[in-house]
């Protein structure tokens, strides 16, 4: 799923603070021992390669410590130690089940509420410190978290990982420029439409806030030159030429949905949210916490239904770009949902016009050739589907594609 593996989730509500645990320890194995024979052979094996197959992407990924902790546990996993007792009964999950990540996100969730205090240390997130070049330094701290903290982290378990990526805003803002850019072109000069933004898939709605982002890149920049979300490294080369010199934008209704939204304005929303960051990431942990700081006066309602029940209720409207928009979130959707949402998006289409413009965003994985490639499309009305840009899974950078790309033939 693009980056790092996420599925669709219920807000991880539940988890409430409990006392610091006394000094981290090493795990007894005869405690563990009799949860982990109950697992056969089998099912193990397959655990232990999806750890492997994790820490692998996570390196690839950007994330060392994740990498490092995620190749440990999983020969703790075969060894039978606390590991294994924390994913018991979860040995044979499917890939997409991402019983890596849940591990990583539980002890993530335990050190950034202070309750993990020795591996604290080696976590970024938290204000310590980690060195790729002594990358087995966390382990006996994190594998001491899991023993020591084995109901809890069992119970995080069950719930699945849900994160909200903040830098693909930096890809929403420039469609929705690029709207703007046409519609000017259409219309001729003149003050540009207010927005009205609604999302699909939104997790936690930070990206309906994104206007009030700012995107900076070498000798670039937009957004409110005070906003508490930079989104560095916005661009890789030149940023694509509507951008530069665009007005800011007037959002003046916005609305998502998610079938398991997240509140960012609760202590278990933000808590969850953070901790399916990867902890060795700082710059996006300091976007969350700016998206969450900013989501603390700014409403983004998400209504928890899925895409083609929200899209039923949205209509366009006179004097205002109506704008839908969606990351990452297409693979969730059943494919009798996305032939409706479709349908609605078409509806929407048809019902726009000058005086009520629509745009229809997305930054999706698209297959072009043999591989998926992180695509921003945008279609105004009724008008062709445009490829605009490219990007990490993340959103950043993003960067423009060259004349005679095929990925510009793929729609
Ligand atoms: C990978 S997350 C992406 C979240 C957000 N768009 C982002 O880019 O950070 C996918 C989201 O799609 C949501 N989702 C799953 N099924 C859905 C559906 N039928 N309609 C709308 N959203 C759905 C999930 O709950 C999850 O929050």
């Amino acid at each position: 799923m693009g980056g790092q593996p996420v599925a669709s989730a219920p807000p991880v509500s539940e988890i409430t603070p409990e006392p610091l645990p006394a000094a981290v320890r090493e795990a007894k194995d005869d405690v563990l021992s009799p949860l982990v024979r109950r697992s056969s052979r089998m099912p193990i094996d397959h655990a232990v390669a999806m750890f492997q197959h994790q820490a692998e992407a996570c390196a690839e990924l950007g994330s060392p410590l994740s990498a490092a902790l995620l190749r440990r546990a999983a020969e703790d996993l075969a060894a039978g130690g606390p590991c294994a007792a924390a994913i018991a009964g979860h040995e044979d999950a499917p890939g997409p089940s991402a019983v890596a990540l849940r591990l990583l996100g539980a002890v993530h969730a335990l050190v950034i509420s202070g309750r993990a205090p020795a591996l604290a240390a080696h976590y970024p997130s938290a204000g310590g410190a980690f060195d790729p070049a002594d990358p087995d330094a966390p382990w006996p701290a994190f594998r001491a978290t899991v023993a020591e903290q084995l109901p809890w982290i069992r119970e995080w378990l069950t719930r699945p990982p849900q994160t909200n990526e903040v830098g693909r805003a930096n890809l929403l803002l420039t469609g929705l420029t690029w709207a703007q850019q046409q519609l000017a072109a259409e219309a001729g000069d003149g003050p540009q439409p207010p927005v009205r933004l609604f999302e699909l898939g939104s997790s936690a709605g930070l990206n309906l806030l994104a206007e009030q982002f700012r995107c900076v890149s070498s000798g670039f920049a937009y957004g409110p030159a005070d906003s508490p979300v930079v989104l560095a490294d916005a661009w890789r080369g030149e940023p694509p030429a509507w951008l530069r010199g665009a007005p800011l934008q007037r959002v003046v209704e916005r609305g998502g949905c998610d079938p398991a939204p997240i509140d960012p304005r609760s202590a278990d929303g933000a808590l969850a949210l953070r901790a399916y960051l990867w902890a060795d990431q700082l710059p996006r942990v300091e976007r969350l916490n700016g998206a969450l700081a900013l989501a603390a006066r700014l409403p983004a309602p998400v209504e928890p239904v899925g895409a083609a029940d929200f899209l039923r209720g949205v209509r366009v409207a006179d004097g205002a770009l109506t704008v839908v928009w969606h990351s990452i979130m297409r693979q969730y959707v059943p494919a009798e949902e996305w032939r409706s949402a479709e349908a609605e998006l078409d509806r929407l289409a048809a019902e726009s016009g000058p005086s009520a413009p629509f745009v229809h965003l997305a930054l999706e994985p698209r297959r072009v050739g043999a591989r998926h490639r992180f695509l921003l499309t945008a279609r105004l009305g009724s008008g062709p589907t445009a490829v605009l840009a490219e990007a990490m899974p993340h959103g950043l950078p993003a960067w423009t594609l060259g004349q005679g790309d095929p990925a510009l033939a793929a729609f």
